[in-house]
């Protein structure tokens, strides 16, 4: 094959040549020609004057032309020529090249040529095969990928619409409520379980918040919407959104300085209260009696107030049930029920029968007139420190039972007293809290 262009290319050389070799004999024909009609046209037109000297400038002018035209001629075949030469060292080269190859084209046979050329399809098939496979794994790949995407997103958005968070928020709360409440996994349960509740948060969040009483307060305050969700908390731990005395708890006797009795939490007839002492009248009127603990407290509480020139006199202390059942009846006699229920417990219903408490006054003052006396102020500052609390504050009747009792003090110890001291609540509410607690 690439001899035979090899061949071709000399061809042409030579077929070049000769075309430059017959365009050089024309253009001397055509010299000739030229110089012979030339020659013909001055002597018709000169006729007889044969001045021959312009005819031999003429020649002259046309011979140096003509050589010119030789000079040019020339410089191109010698063009030509190199040209040559160059194609025929390259075709040198290449025949060189052709026959330092493996495959000579001579030995190729027919069979060779079908092998080859089955060999070329093959691969071409393969090469083929091969990028449909590839194209159809990508393909496999590319679907594999966007369903594993649509079954990740699927779960999430899954996960997603049942998760804490969306249901909260589908109920009404709000994104600062739901962060609140997913805080706490026993809330969160509880609250997916409930209907939306504009206060249950507030309930919640509440101080004296008790879990088992949630149901309670939620009751409670939906029927008492004036009332603060602080209000209706302190009332359920008390038991007090009940009627008094419908809805009565024997008390845990063992409790000590904190038995709680009020008008939820009695004392059974025949309870004893221990360690019970007879009182110097230098601390009480004439026959009064206590614990032996509480009176060591009272006489403290009473010696300091003395350095400050005040005198506390225990009127009313322990007092068996069956006193307080007189007390009572007097009350309930004299004044009528509702007026006794708000001044006297009934029986089995008063913290006198544990020993517990005092009601205290001046030498020279009354029940009704102790609060205005100095030793009533002092006590207000100063008896949480010797164990004592005012057991019926003002403004918390709805949660005592009892009417604002100045002068009634409760011996609960000295760090409980600080405590209800220093978190202005009763008893009552201390006791829901801090003692029963969310059992
Ligand atoms: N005065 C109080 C409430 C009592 O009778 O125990
Ligand atoms: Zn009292």
């Amino acid at each position: 094959m690439a001899k035979k262009k090899n061949n071709q290319a000399r061809k042409d050389v030579k077929e070049v040549k000769k075309v430059s070799k017959k365009v050089h004999e024309e253009t001397e024909e055509k010299k000739d020609i030229e110089i012979h009609n030339y020659m013909d046209e001055e002597t018709e037109e000169k006729n007889e004057t044969y001045d021959v000297t312009p005819l031999e400038d003429a020649f002259e002018e046309i011979e140096s032309d003509i050589e010119a035209q030789d000079k040019k001629f020339d410089k191109t075949e010698a063009k030509l020529e190199k040209i040559e030469e160059k194609i025929a060292d390259k075709l040198d080269d290449i025949e060189e090249i052709l026959e330092s190859d493996d495959t000579d084209e001579s030995e190729i046979t027919k069979e060779d040529k079908d092998e080859i050329i089955n060999d070329i399809k093959e691969n071409k098939e393969k090469r083929k095969k091969r990028y449909r496979l590839k194209k159809s794994a990508l393909v496999l790949l590319g679907i594999i990928i966007i369903i594993l995407i649509g079954i990740f997103a699927g779960v999430s958005f899954y996960k997603y619409v049942n998760s804490a968070p969306y249901l909260l928020e589908k109920k009404g709360y709000t994104e600062k409520e739901v962060n609140r409440i997913i805080k706490d996994k026993n809330l969160t349960l509880m609250l997916l379980e409930m209907d939306y509740n504009e206060y249950i948060l507030d309930i919640i969040d509440a101080k004296y918040y008790l879990s088992k009483n949630l149901d309670k307060y939620l009751e409670y305050k939906e029927k008492n919407k004036d009332l603060s969700v602080d209000e209706v908390v302190a009332i359920i731990n008390v038991h007090a959104d009940k009627e008094w005395y419908n809805h009565t708890i024997s008390t845990d006797t063992t409790k000590d300085y904190l038995i709680l009795v009020n008008k939820v939490y009695y004392l059974e007839e025949d309870f004893e209260a221990p360690n019970i002492v007879n009182m110097s009248v230098r601390y009480a009127f004439s026959g009064r009696q206590i614990r032996q603990d509480v009176y060591s407290n009272f006489i403290d509480m009473a010696v300091d107030a003395k350095k400050e020139g005040l005198t506390l006199v225990a009127n009313s202390t322990f007092r068996t049930y069956a006193t307080q059942e007189k007390t009572y009846n007097y009350y309930k006699t004299n004044k009528g029920s509702a007026y006794a229920d708000s001044y006297a417990a009934r029986p089995g219903h008063s913290e006198h029968q544990t020993g517990l408490a005092i009601d205290i006054s001046t030498l020279n003052s009354t029940s009704e007139n102790f609060e205005d006396t100095p030793e009533f102020n002092w006590l207000i500052d100063n008896a949480y420190k010797y164990g004592f609390i005012l057991r019926y504050p003002e403004n918390k009747e709805h949660l005592t039972g009892f009417d604002y009792e100045s002068w009634h003090y409760r011996f609960v110890g000295l760090d409980v007293a600080k405590k209800i001291h220093e978190e202005n609540i009763t008893f009552d509410e201390y006791y829901a809290y801090y003692i029963e607690g969310d059992k």
